[in-house]
Parts: C-alpha cells; sequence; structure tokens
C-alpha cells in the first residue's frame, strides 16, 4: 500500500439512514479477487490487476428502494447508498441529475424513433467530470488528504480545481500543453495550481503515478480511481430513474480510458441486483475518435489486447488516451451485451457537435461530437435498431471546444446600426 492516511469517521444522516460505511465491503481485485480494506490503492499488488469497491448488496437492498432516493436531493447524492462513502457528499453542490432529454429531431435525422440524450454538458464545471470527482474528492477528506490532484486531458482538470475550492483541499492539476487554452482557463480560475505538461496524456498519467507514489496527495484516476470511477454509476441510475426504472435498450458511451462505459454498465448492473429495475441489462456501444482509436481498432480487428496510439491526434482531445487502462473491460462488455466500437474522423465528429446543436438545441464539445457520429453510424449499420429506445451520453459542453466549430460557422454579418442596412443585408440573403 503506497499511502497510509486516517480515516474519519462517517458524517450525517441521510434520507436513508447512514451506516457509516458498513455497506462498503473494501476493495477486491477484478482479475484475481483478493481483498484489500478500504484505502487509498488501485492495483493489486499479487497480479496488477485494478482494485474494485465491493458492497454488501442485500444491506443496500434493504435499506434503498425507489421512494427513498425520490426522498433524496437533486444531485448524484440521492444514489449515496450505492457510492463509497462513509460519510455524507457535498451535497449543495448540484453535480448530475441532468436533463435526459427526448431527441425527436436528432431521431428524425438518423432514422430513430426512441432517441434519448443524457445531455451531462449542464454539470458545475460542464463534464460529466463533476461525477467522478466529487466522489473521489470526498473520498479524498475522508481518508485525510489534504492535496486532491489529476492527471487529465482537459475536464477533469476543471473539475477537480473546483471542487477542491468547495471541500478546502489544494489542487494540482496536471494537463498535456496542447490541451484547448478554454479548458485551463476552467481550472485556473479556481485557483488550482495548473501545470501543462509537454508530452501526451499517457505522459502526464506516468509522471502522475510517480508523484502519486512521492508526495502523499489523492491522485483522482491513481491513487483513489477504485471511488473516483464510482461516480460515473451515477449515469446509470439516473436515466433508469429518468425512464421511469425503465432500462434502455441501447447505450451509446464515449471512451478514453474507458472507466465511464464499465461505470455507467457496472451501475444498471446494480439497479438489477437490488431490484430497483426489472434485471434487464442495455446493450452497451462505445464511440472513439479515428485519430485516438486504440478501442475501436481492438474491437474492429477481434482483438482482446489493446495496441496503445503513440501519438493521438484529434480534435476530440478530451478522448485522447493513447493507452487506456479500461480498454479491455470495454472489449468484453461490449462482446457481452451485444452492441459495438466505432470510430469517427475529425470531419465527422465536427458535424456530430453541428448535428445535435441544429436539431436539439445542445451544443456539445468534440467527445460529444464523436458519440453522435458514431451512433448515426451504428444506426446506419442497423446496429442501433429503429425502434430502440437508445441512451447516448452527451459528456461535455461546447464552449469547452468552440475552435473545432468555428470553421464551419463563417463570420457573423457586421451591420450599420439603422433599418436600411439590415434591409440591404435581408436583401443581400434572398
Ligand atoms: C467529455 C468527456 N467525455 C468522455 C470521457 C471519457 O471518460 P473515460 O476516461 O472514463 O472513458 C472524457 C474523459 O476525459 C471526457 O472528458
Ligand atoms: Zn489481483
Amino acid at each position: 500500500m503506497a499511502i497510509s492516511a486516517p480515516v474519519r469517521p462517517g458524517g450525517a444522516g441521510h434520507p436513508s439512514g447512514n451506516d457509516g460505511g458498513t455497506r462498503i465491503l473494501g476493495l477486491a481485485c477484478r482479475e484475481c479477487g483478493a481483498k484489500y480494506p478500504t484505502s487509498p490503492v488501485h492495483v493489486c499488488d499479487r497480479c496488477f490487476g485494478p482494485l474494485e469497491v465491493q458492497y454488501d448488496y442485500d444491506l443496500i437492498a434493504e435499506r434503498v428502494s425507489r421512494e427513498s432516493i425520490a426522498r433524496g436531493p437533486d444531485n448524484i447524492w440521492r444514489y449515496r447508498d450505492l457510492l463509497p462513502l462513509d460519510g455524507e457528499g457535498d451535497v449543495d453542490w448540484r453535480v448530475g441529475w441532468t436533463p435526459l432529454v427526448r431527441a425527436t429531431r436528432l431521431g428524425k435525422a438518423l432514422g430513430l424513433s426512441n432517441l434519448w440524450i443524457k445531455n451531462d454538458a449542464v454539470n458545475p464545471t460542464y463534464s460529466f467530470k463533476d461525477r467522478v470527482v466529487a466522489v473521489a474528492a470526498a473520498k479524498a477528506r475522508e481518508f485525510g488528504f489534504d492535496t486532491f490532484a489529476c492527471a487529465s486531458t482537459g475536464n477533469l482538470a476543471s473539475a477537480v480545481a473546483a471542487a477542491g475550492v468547495r471541500l478546502g483541499l489544494r489542487t494540482y492539476v496536471f494537463l498535456p500543453a496542447d490541451t484547448e487554452p478554454e479548458k485551463f482557463v476552467n481550472a485556473q480560475v479556481y485557483g488550482a495550481n495548473v501545470i501543462a505538461v509537454n508530452g501526451t496524456y499517457d505522459d502526464v498519467n506516468r509522471l502522475c503515478s510517480e508523484l502519486a507514489d512521492q508526495k502523499g496527495w489523492a491522485f483522482c484516476n491513481i491513487n483513489v480511481r477504485p471511488y473516483y470511477s464510482e461516480g460515473s454509476k451515477t449515469l446509470a441510475f439516473e436515466v433508469a430513474e429518468q425512464l421511469g426504472w425503465e432500462v434502455p435498450d441501447h447505450v451509446v458511451v464515449p471512451i478514453a480510458s474507458g472507466a465511464q462505459l464499465v461505470k455507467i454498465t457496472k451501475g444498471f448492473g446494480e439497479l438489477a441486483q437490488i431490484g430497483l429495475t426489472s434485471g434487464k441489462l442495455p446493450r452497451v456501444s462505445g464511440a472513439q475518435a479515428s485519430g485516438c482509436n486504440p478501442v475501436a481498432n481492438a474491437y474492429s480487428r477481434g482483438w482482446d489486447a489493446i495496441k496503445p496510439v503513440r501519438r493521438p491526434d484529434t480534435i476530440a482531445k478530451s478522448l485522447a488516451i493513447g493507452n487506456p487502462a479500461d480498454g479491455y473491460y470495454v472489449l468484453k462488455i461490449v462482446r457481452e451485451t451485444g452492441g459495438a466500437i466505432d470510430e469517427a474522423t475529425d470531419a465527422e465528429i465536427t458535424h456530430g457537435v453541428r448535428l445535435l446543436a441544429e436539431t436539439e438545441g445542445i451544443f456539445a464539445e468534440t467527445a460529444a461530437g464523436v458519440t453522435i457520429a458514431v451512433l448515426k453510424k451504428l444506426a446506419a449499420s442497423g446496429i442501433v435498431k429503429r425502434d430502440e429506445r437508445v441512451v447516448a451520453y452527451v459528456t461535455g459542453n461546447g464552449l469547452k471546444t468552440p475552435q473545432a466549430v468555428i470553421p464551419l460557422l463563417g463570420q457573423a454579418p457586421v451591420i450599420a446600426p439603422n433599418l436600411d442596412a439590415f434591409d440591404a443585408y435581408l436583401t443581400g440573403q434572398a
């Protein structure tokens, strides 16, 4: 175990009752099953497999009902019993409970009759990363850390920076130097220590792994990764609850490290296990950019192992992880559930961003352009079926990556401030 830190006792009560964490059984290795106590570790000592939080689902099933969840706050903490905290999260911070939008116009454009968009572009720092960070930050506090850090492709940085402010944690965020300027601003504004690293995300991640060993800080996606990644389960919980506790037929999820796709799948599984849904599980499909496609490539070639992409080159920078930690598990889930993985070129990504904006009034970042472009392909090939209830996850805001669409839009006309000038403009348009 790299770091040992004091564990703080549980916090105040919750609508469904606070057990001080007895429902959390500890960590277990996803590969060999070795058990570990709840602590800031993420890799199995024996086999180097990833560690995952284990829960007592019988206890949770006894305690949690659709009604108890409905009495909870309008944010991810309504699902607190399925999250790995002993105490409470930051319940005043409105992370999650984002809109599930019926996408009739986009559906029509894609030939889908029952399409929904989970719009996670409207979280506090404008991406789904606020979910995972809310859990990781609270857990870092429970472990007694005073410094909270991350390796980021862009969105995680701002989520960590903002959560640090709220929980009184010092923050260090590390990003590839070529990350979009908007994402630097979005992190720096909160007063975080923002460090640009000359290298790819995988280089940044390697550096952060060394720092995590040396500095005794909580690194979101390294030593507290098992807790952090659990936050993405709420993307499944909310969708099911918003559909009246029904499970979609098919979900389409963007892939960087793959953690989000794995945890969305786990979330639907947990709902079935504790009897909140019928037991049905969705088909799960994944989306990558052609300029960083390690998982899509392995999928299309029928490989079980991932061949890393050394030099990602895509406008979907937030998805540019060349060596995805959860790639192997993503392949397994997608194959087992009968989904597929496809990829989108830069041109297709910008078209996807534009299509979503023009049909549904949702301006999303390039990662969502990847999702929409891949959804379009999967619909055209019949993998996503016309009448299936499909949920596409839109995970980041368009104001984070405006440069991607600016070339498509052209200049707005400039006119003099009078009616004649406007009429002349209209005539010119006709
Ligand atoms: C907007 C957005 N969507 C999706 C992802 C993919 O997340 P994961 O690394 O869990 O696959 C990221 C990762 O940074 C992201 O920023
Ligand atoms: Zn192991």
